[in-house]
């Protein structure tokens, strides 16, 4: 077994290259008994003060390092890029498949038998599964937990979804600046990521839901000590996944995936876990297409009443009992499959047989949902997303699900951005607000603008909701009645670059389409007259990605990074 191990071709080899192995890692203080045949453990940390919601991440590397140690195993620590979302421009996006490239390759070219994934912030969890998968060493997920709640005045505060809401309150005048400022402050009180149920914690119960992460260890806040107490344990089970050959290969299959889309649906999801799952599913060769997403969801009921949809926050969805209890209802229900294996080395089924519900009300029973069947993230087709479109049902107004109106078009966020305010922009509350040049090649990178605030002079009258529509996507964090995704983008010659201001569009999600009122023959002349927006990029890493990057309905990953490369060990350096 020894002998088969990845860190024996450094650590155990003979003459000049075996010491150069060693020896240089023992200027660390490392005795000599490190380098018997014990399993390297790579403990991958996408730490960074510029990603604010990864900053803790060396303290949760300190307790992996300890539960590696425990359990016999040699750790080394390393740190990855982080994708942070708040700070990174144009968009953290752009750079998730950079990240997945950087962690695959220092694993595999590394002596490492096994790896623990840190990560936290939204991209920073995707990328790390796209490598995991794609180097296939046996490996368990450990995200950062989210912030505590939370706190504005006498109310739980959400993070992401109450920079919207109070910007609509000031936008609207019933909310001062110095509140926002005030408010600032009480928003993210705590590390860890966004709290409410967006993309970051959408992303860590998929790692969950997939099999990759141990039971439970979702939801527990940054700062709570069972965070550290799970890292620990995610350090000692590592070791025996290397023993076990237990591999990413063998957790992610086609049934873990559609268990991670149903209980995506049971917790009211981000719609970028789509984009990211069918990412991680391209490198494991997993058939996967936007269309599963909304067969296997539409009998999930919606169980968690937690913001943008709902009330509450992660801190209350741990402390009601975390993922395994939504889990284990849905095993129960049989919307689940029971049997795939996880790295706990057991079935899905048997990790979540004795979870508990504390609090019925953040997580509601199958009999008695937040949210009834149907209501999750529809996929829509139709002329104006041949490859689809998606569209948040929890996180939209009923009324609107249905809805026809008169396209007002814009060819960026920012061309919106500066008319918004204007009293005259010529909007009623029927309008269709079209953002376009906003996917994977044309913005680059495919932000989350898709949800852009209301007009001024809408939201003074009182209006709440519109229907927009955009080739971008929008932050797990976001609302409204917004049909992201659309694909193919406008960029690449998709329909949407074809409507013009005045054409009619008709949103119909209960029939699951997504229509423009412009007959062939017209939309043919103007495809005729149309041409592709010049790109600016002409070397450097975004060309590459705009030269490589896949629509939105493959999870804009680069065309040349889906599969499986394997944990070859390299040939020698020296
Ligand atoms: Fe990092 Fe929300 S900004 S998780």
């Amino acid at each position: 077994m020894t002998s088969e191990r990845r860190s024996a071709a450094w650590f155990s080899a003979t003459g000049r290259a075996g010491m150069i192995y060693r020896s240089w890692m023992r200027n660390q203080g490392f005795g000599a008994e490190v380098f018997d045949g014990r399993p390297v453990i790579g403990i991958a940390t996408s730490a960074s003060e510029l990603a604010p919601c990864n900053a803790h991440l060396h303290r949760v590397a300190e307790a992996v390092k300890r539960g590696v140690w425990q359990a016999g195993g040699f750790p080394l620590e390393f740190p990855t890029m982080a994708t942070g979302e708040t700070l990174m421009r144009p968009t953290a996006m752009l750079y998730r498949n950079l990240m997945a490239m950087e962690v695959e390759e220092l694993i595999r070219a590394n002596p490492l038998d096994g790896v623990v994934l840190l990560s936290g912030c939204d991209k920073t969890t995707p990328a790390m599964l796209m490598a995991a998968a794609s180097v296939d060493v046996p490996a368990v997920m450990v995200t950062g937990g989210p912030m505590l709640n939370g706190k504005y005045k006498d109310m739980d505060v959400g993070s992401g979804t109450h920079v919207w809401k109070f910007e609509e309150e000031l936008k609207a005048g019933r909310m001062t600046q110095e509140e926002c400022f005030f408010a600032e402050g009480c928003m993210a009180r705590s590390n860890g990521h966004c709290m409410t149920m967006g993309t970051a914690s959408t992303m860590a119960c998929m790692a969950e839901a997939l099999g990759m992460q141990l039971p439970g260890s979702a939801t527990w806040p940054a700062v709570d000590a069972r965070r550290f107490e799970t890292a620990q344990a995610a350090g000692q089970r590592v070791v025996s996944l290397v023993e076990e050959e237990l591999r990413p290969s063998k957790i992610l299959t086609r049934q873990a995936f559609e268990n991670a889309i149903r209980v995506n649906a049971a917790i009211g999801g981000s719609t970028n876990a789509i984009i990211h799952l069918l990412a991680i599913a391209g490198r494991v060769g997993v058939e996967l297409g936007l269309h599963d997403f909304d067969a296997l969801a539409r009998d999930v009921p919606t169980l968690l009443d937690l913001m943008p949809s709902g009330r509450f926050l992660m801190e209350d969805f741990c402390y009601a009992g975390g993922l395994p209890v939504v889990m284990r209802q849905l095993v129960e229900a049989d919307l689940l499959h029971a049997g795939p294996i996880t790295v706990t080395g057991k079935s899905v089924a048997d990790n979540v047989t004795d979870a508990e519900c504390w609090n019925a009300e953040v997580i509601t029973p199958v009999a008695e949902p937040f949210q009834p069947a149907g209501t999750g993230t529809a996929v829509l087709t139709g002329n104006l997303c041949p490859g689809g479109a998606v569209l948040k049902q929890s996180a939209a107004s009923p009324e609107l699900l249905t809805h026809k109106g008169k396209a007002l078009v814009f060819d960026s966020a920012e061309e919106y951005h500066a008319v918004c305010d204007d009293p005259e922009l010529p909007v009623d509350a029927s309008t269709v607000l079209v953002i376009r040049g906003a996917g994977p090649k044309g913005y680059p990178g495919m932000p989350e603008v898709s949800n852009v605030p209301l007009p001024a002079k809408m939201l003074k009258a009182g209006v709440t909701d519109m229907v927009r529509i955009c080739d971008g996507r929008m932050s797990g964090t976001g609302y409204g009645t917004v049909v992201l995704h659309v694909t193919p983008e406008s960029a690449v010659g998709g329909p949407l670059a074809f409507v013009r201001t005045g054409d009619e569009i008709t949103l119909d999600v209960p029939n699951r389409s997504l229509t423009l009122h412009v007959d062939d023959e017209e939309l043919n002349r103007r495809r005729e007259a149309w041409a592709p927006p010049g790109s600016p990029y002409t070397s450097g890493y975004t060309w590459l990605y705009t030269h490589h990057v896949l629509q939105a309905d493959e999870g804009a990953d680069f065309d040349f990074l889906q599969g499986s490369r394997g944990h070859a060990v390299p040939r020698d350096s020296h």
